[in-house]
């Protein structure tokens, strides 16, 4: 059964580690991430975007298959289905449709429509037991057409936003979607520590994981963020992976075209990418 994000998130707060969210495109990123959190014995967040839902023929389409793989996988460490960037209308859609967590990002509204439009859905949420994901400044790089610049929050209204009861935070500290610029100027600890002064026990989320090195997210984890995006590296992994397989012309042999080998390198490669970050956030065994 889905689960809201609300108590992994706040454990994971408390103990010092992040439960990662990894966003789906299919069936077999659905299984790769669901089979490896459960080998791991990891709580873990499954992301879609609302790009991702559309390409996937609509939310309650992904309701339904990981609904079903929950049960036909036998997994039972937690999950949760979360909308990814939402408006407010798709987190409404996604509400309806059986997700158990979703995110409205009114970073590019006014604060004063941010705060009205966030505290609808905390009421709404609250009332079906979901969680609910808020942002305050724009994450940069790009995903799903939506562009900014590796901005950085200002910590007094996140804590607006925190005092209105969501479950949990996305604060851009200088972070990006997608590969990092070589001049990239690393994340804001300074914000991020006093967003975590002000917002006290409110778990943080740190967007765009793909590409920050290893001593940054445990710096990051170490200052409050108890949940960690990552979506372009199962990306990237999944299209070296094929790209190897074909141009080795292992296509080409015997029934190599069969999309169960045609694809099974690169949901292989989606697992060992998962594997390696639950690792490094610490989720493993926390389930
Ligand atoms: P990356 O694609 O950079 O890993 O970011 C994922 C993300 O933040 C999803 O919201």
């Amino acid at each position: 059964m889905l689960v809201s994000a609300k108590e992994m998130l706040n454990k994971a707060k408390a103990g010092k580690y992040a439960v990662g969210q990894f966003n789906i495109n299919n069936l077999e990123w659905t299984k790769a991430i669901l089979l490896t959190a459960q080998e791991l014995n990891s709580p873990v967040i499954l992301g879609v975007s609302e790009g991702a839902g559309k390409y996937m023929c609509g939310y309650k389409t992904v309701v339904g298959m990981v609904n079903g793989m929950l049960e036909e996988l036998n997994i039972t460490v937690p999950v949760a289905l979360h909308l990814d960037h939402g408006s407010y209308e798709g987190a409404k859609k996604c509400i309806e449709a059986g997700f158990s967590s979703v995110m409205f990002d009114g970073s590019h509204y006014p604060i004063e429509e941010n705060i009205a439009k966030t505290k609808e859905l905390v009421a709404i949420c609250n009332d079906l037991g979901l969680s609910l994901e808020a942002e305050v400044g724009a994450i940069g790089g790009e995903e799903d057409g939506v562009v900014g610049n590796g901005e950085v929050a200002d910590p007094e209204e996140c804590k607006m936003i925190s005092d209105l009861g969501v479950t949990m935070l996305a604060a851009g500290i200088g972070n990006i979607h997608g590969k990092y610029p070589e001049n990239w100027a690393g994340l804001s600890f300074d914000t991020l520590a006093k967003i975590q002064e002000l917002t006290g026990t409110m778990p943080l989320v740190l967007h765009g994981g793909t590409g920050i090195p290893a001593e940054m997210i445990q710096k990051a984890i170490s200052l409050g963020v108890s949940k960690i995006n990552v979506n372009t590296e199962c990306q990237l992994a999944f299209a070296a992976a094929t790209r190897e397989y074909v141009e080795a012309g292992k296509d080409l042999q015997g029934k190599g075209f069969d999309p169960r080998k045609l694809l099974a390198p690169g949901f292989e490669a989606i697992k060992a990418t998962v594997k390696e970050k639950m690792e490094l956030f610490g989720s493993v065994n926390k389930a």
